[in-house]
């Protein structure tokens, strides 16, 4: 990865008016250029380039970003070549690996060959040393095959302070070694090993690659596992495990599974299912997604089944429905991981789960059916809700069609009442900062926009935020991704043009910063339009409450119950009290 500072350090060199300007004409509007669109074809310019804020934004195809994320996008470079082509035209040095810098180079080469050589160590230890027996017994203890362990160079890191670092001093630097996160250095002076008395997965990249290692205890004792740290080689979501293992199976299948553990995935390839990868029990990351999409656009989940009932797993899955790839859902039964199943169990049972696995509506129903009562009107009103979320992430319409007429079928209310909810949950609040004429077209709700807009605005109304706002107020999956990271954000105020470096490679957060910065730049009144977005978003979930209700009443009326009636449109008098209430308060 590339240092911040240095990030910083280019763009502070780079004016992204003079930077664009050699590629297209532009002409001065007010505080801002403008020009003809490269990006989609166009007469009247709505291309804005502002060099207050130094990013750029479409107002007619929503593309966006700061210096970086224009080259990407003009020189079809991914962010690294990006990052290195303005380094150079900026005369600034980039220390990291990638850099096409032979000294970084040669130091990224050389913490690689540090890394194959330990996992050559520790793998040796684990086949040869008298002291591994046990290792070996724990392996043998859980089925592990010596050349399921040979395939995946499965190694023991020896019960000593430091016999990985005397096996590699004579051949690499004490720096290398210490970058290469094997070793951490005492306060004293000298090294120890990082991992000690465990057993090592050594973690590889899509070519083969070593880049860091994870080593689990034999026992019970904690941390259950040990990871490498981020180095300059490795950054835990940006790749999966086991993936290099994978790659033909999942070629093959035309599909990937995805797991959560290091033993998931070794003991799942060893049953002969080979087309799996392991998350390492995080969160997939929009980066992990993207690896997937270059090699399939079929994915099964096979989580632990507790991971697997929890509501927070469903915001990592709808990334996958962003970005137009099938995902379905394995629930195993209770108690049970991949691992425990399959010897429980056998191949043939894993494979018929997943050949079973549910569609991501299926799944989510599943669990809000276990949340709440379905035959109840309560019930079936917050599962109704729910539901018509996850339909507005659909990016394809006849999926979307299916899924209407199936909770419509499930809850027995009728299509069109859902679908006047689907559309409501659309609605989007009116904002006087748009401007009306080109807006883009845009699916993001626009107070959760602006709002966003005004956190990378002006520390004043960061600090706002913090105190009033959390992520999960967003509704929208990508502004709570990148409110998130604002809200989590340890430091002070970071601009926007350098907070779209955070997401590297994710053109479309990019995308939505800079569209939601051009749009705050047309407010009039910031303050106003803080207060204004930061009551709608708040209110917006009581109105998503009342909309429930009304489609339950609608549903009666058709089915003519009338004590269903009267007591829905009760209900809806007390929601409605209480928000005219939340009103009165606003205005004092
Ligand atoms: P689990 O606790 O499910 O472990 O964590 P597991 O994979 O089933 O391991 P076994 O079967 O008990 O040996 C899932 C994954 O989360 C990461 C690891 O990648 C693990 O495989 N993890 C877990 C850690 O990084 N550190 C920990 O302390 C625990
Ligand atoms: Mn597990």
């Amino acid at each position: 990865m590339i240092p911040e500072a240095v990030l910083n350090q280019i763009q502070e060199r780079t004016d992204i008016v003079e930077l664009i300007s050699g590629y297209l004409p532009l002409r001065k509007a007010g505080r801002s250029f403008k020009a003809p669109c490269p990006f989609h074809p166009e007469k009247t310019p709505s291309f804005f380039v502002n060099p207050d804020k130094q990013i750029f934004h479409c107002f007619g195809c929503g593309a966006g970003g700061n210096v970086f994320s224009f080259v990407m996008k003009q020189e079809k470079k991914d962010f690294l070549e990006a990052v290195e082509m303005l380094a150079e035209r900026a005369g600034v040095e980039i220390p990291a690996w990638r850099a096409s810098n032979p000294a970084a180079d040669e130091r990224a080469a050389l913490l690689m060959k540090a890394a194959e050589r330990a996992a050559d160590f520790f793998h040796r230890q684990l086949t040869e040393s008298t002291e591994a027996s046990k290792a070996r017994e724990y392996f043998k203890k859980r089925g592990i095959a010596g050349t399921t362990a040979a395939r995946f160079k499965l190694g023991y890191a020896p019960d000593s302070w430091d016999a990985l670092y005397r096996g590699l001093k004579a051949d690499f630097s004490e720096s290398v070694l210490e970058r290469s996160g094997l070793v951490i250095s005492k306060k004293e002076g000298g090294f120890y090993d990082r991992f000690r008395n465990r057993v090592i997965f050594p973690i590889l990249d899509i070519k083969g690659s070593c880049l860091a290692f994870g080593g689990r205890v034999l026992d019970d004792s904690l941390p259950k596992y040990l990871n490498s740290p981020e180095t300059e080689l490795y950054s835990k979501g940006r790749h999966l495990y086991g993936f290099f293992q994978a790659k033909t199976s999942v070629r093959e299948q035309d599909a990937v599974v995805v797991v959560e553990g290091y033993m998931d995935l070794i003991t799942c390839h060893q049953a002969g299912v080979e087309n799996v990868v392991a998350s390492l029990g995080t969160a997939l990351t929009p980066d992990q997604v993207r690896l997937i999409k270059r090699h399939t656009k079929n994915v099964i989940i096979l989580y632990d089944s507790d991971t697997a009932g929890e509501m927070a797993t469903l915001r990592g899955l709808e990334l996958f429905l962003e970005e137009g790839l099938e995902v379905k859902i394995v629930r195993l039964l209770k108690g049970h991981d991949p691992d425990s199943f399959l010897k429980a169990f056998g191949a043939g049972r894993l494979k018929e789960e997943l050949k079973n696995a549910q569609t991501l509506f299926e799944y989510k129903l599943g669990i809000l059916k276990a949340r709440w009562d379905a035959r109840t009107l309560e019930g079936k009103v917050k599962i109704a809700n729910e539901m018509v979320g996850l339909f507005a992430k659909v990016q394809n319409e006849i999926l979307r069609a299916a899924w209407t007429q199936a909770l419509s079928e499930e809850l027995g209310l009728s299509e069109e009442a859902l679908l006047a909810e689907i559309r409501r949950s659309d609605a989007k609040p009116q904002s006087a900062a748009r401007p009306a004429e080109n807006a883009p077209k845009t699916e993001l709700p626009a107070a959760e926009k602006l709002l966003l807009g005004l956190m990378l605005e002006e520390d004043f109304f960061l600090e706002k935020a913090r105190l009033s706002l959390v992520a999960d107020d967003f509704q929208h999956v990508k502004l709570r991704e990148i409110a998130r990271r604002i809200l989590e954000n340890e430091g002070g105020f970071v601009s926007a043009a350098q907070f779209i470096n955070v997401f590297s490679e994710d053109a479309e957060a990019a995308r939505v910063i800079s569209m939601a910065c051009a749009e705050i730049a047309a407010a009039v009144d910031k303050p106003k339009t803080f207060d204004d977005c930061l009551r709608w978003v708040k209110r917006s979930q009581s109105a998503r409450e009342r909309e429930g209700l009304q489609v339950q009443i609608l549903a009666a009326q058709q089915a003519g119950d009338k004590n269903r009636i009267s007591r829905l449109l009760y209900d809806l008098h007390q929601l409605n009290k209480g928000m005219k209430e939340i009103y009165e308060k606003e205005k004092k």
